[in-house]
């Protein structure tokens, strides 16, 4: 995912009725939202900028907006009261790790949102998370390759899967990883390690949301698995790129989804 900052709020300036548009098309993208009479902060993490500048000129002439990048230590206190939860699939919510709320009948999945990706915000990790509620069965032995904030090695944990391997290569990740499978009790064990140093894919279900490069990489290196595999960090523009490597290693995709310009995968 290129052209990325970790962190970023964006400030929007205008007529309240041409921000509550603006607002509502980025409100499936963001962190949370703070409306203040004439300007509005909106927060991100891991946004593409360009692609929201887009949205926002295509939206309207009216409003005027300024990026503002926020400091990882300051972030927290700045964001945190207009944190929104995530709902998935009506099945699931993402609930930052202060908040107290109770959530009948759902998955609730809490993160704490720090250096690494995954607090559910991103359309990839919607697209991991739609799937995975399709395709996890009772006592799955799970691979979760890229785990970052280990958001999908949870929802394995809360869907009662067997064991569950969490790899990623980052280090940065660890301390976040930990202190997300500890708040909602799950068992993951993490690897920091590239997933191209694994070397039996005998799972029932691998994911990987990473990118296209690693994939096109990392699919030639699962022929020997037994499962399903559910992929995405894929851009609908590199599809037939992805494509064509699944068929040349005899794959076949069984399920498609896209939210936006981002495409997620099953093959078998
Ligand atoms: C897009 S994030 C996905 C996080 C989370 N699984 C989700 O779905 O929201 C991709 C993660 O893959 C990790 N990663 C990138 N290259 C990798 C590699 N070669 N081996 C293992 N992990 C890698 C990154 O550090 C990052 O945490």
């Amino acid at each position: 995912m290129s052209d990325l900052d970790l962190y970023s709020s964006l400030v929007l300036k205008g007529e309240a009725e041409e921000i509550e548009i603006v607002s509502a098309y980025l409100e499936k993208l963001c962190l949370g939202v703070n409306i203040n009479k004439g300007s509005t902060s909106i927060y991100f993490k891991n946004v593409d900028k360009k692609k929201i500048d887009h949205i926002i000129r295509g939206c309207s002439d009216l409003v005027s907006w300024a990026w503002e990048n926020i400091e990882a230590q300051d972030w927290m206190h700045n964001w945190k009261p207009y944190f929104k939860d995530v709902f998935i699939k009506d099945r699931v919510v993402i609930v930052p790790c202060w908040n107290k709320k109770q959530y009948s009948e759902k998955i609730v999945l809490k993160i704490d949102p720090g250096m690494a990706f995954g607090t559910g915000h991103h359309e990839t990790t919607e697209l991991m998370i739609r799937f995975i509620l399709k395709y996890h069965e009772k006592n799955m032995d799970v691979l979760d390759l890229g785990t970052g904030s280990g958001i999908l090695s949870i929802l394995a944990y809360k869907l009662s899967s067997n064991k569950i391997l969490s790899i990623d290569n980052d280090p940065v990740i660890e301390s976040n990883f930990k202190k997300n499978m500890l708040i909602n009790n799950s068992n993951a064990i993490l690897s920091i390690d590239s997933c191209f140093n694994i070397q039996d894919f005998n799972y029932d279900l691998i994911l990987a949301n990473i990118n296209k490069n690693i994939l096109i990489d990392l699919i030639p290196q699962m022929i020997s698995k037994k499962g399903f595999i559910i992929l995405s960090g894929i851009l609908e523009s590199d599809y037939d790129e992805i494509l064509n490597i699944v068929n040349k290693n005899n794959f076949n995709v069984i399920d498609f989804d896209k939210i936006n310009e981002w495409i997620g995968i099953v093959i078998i």
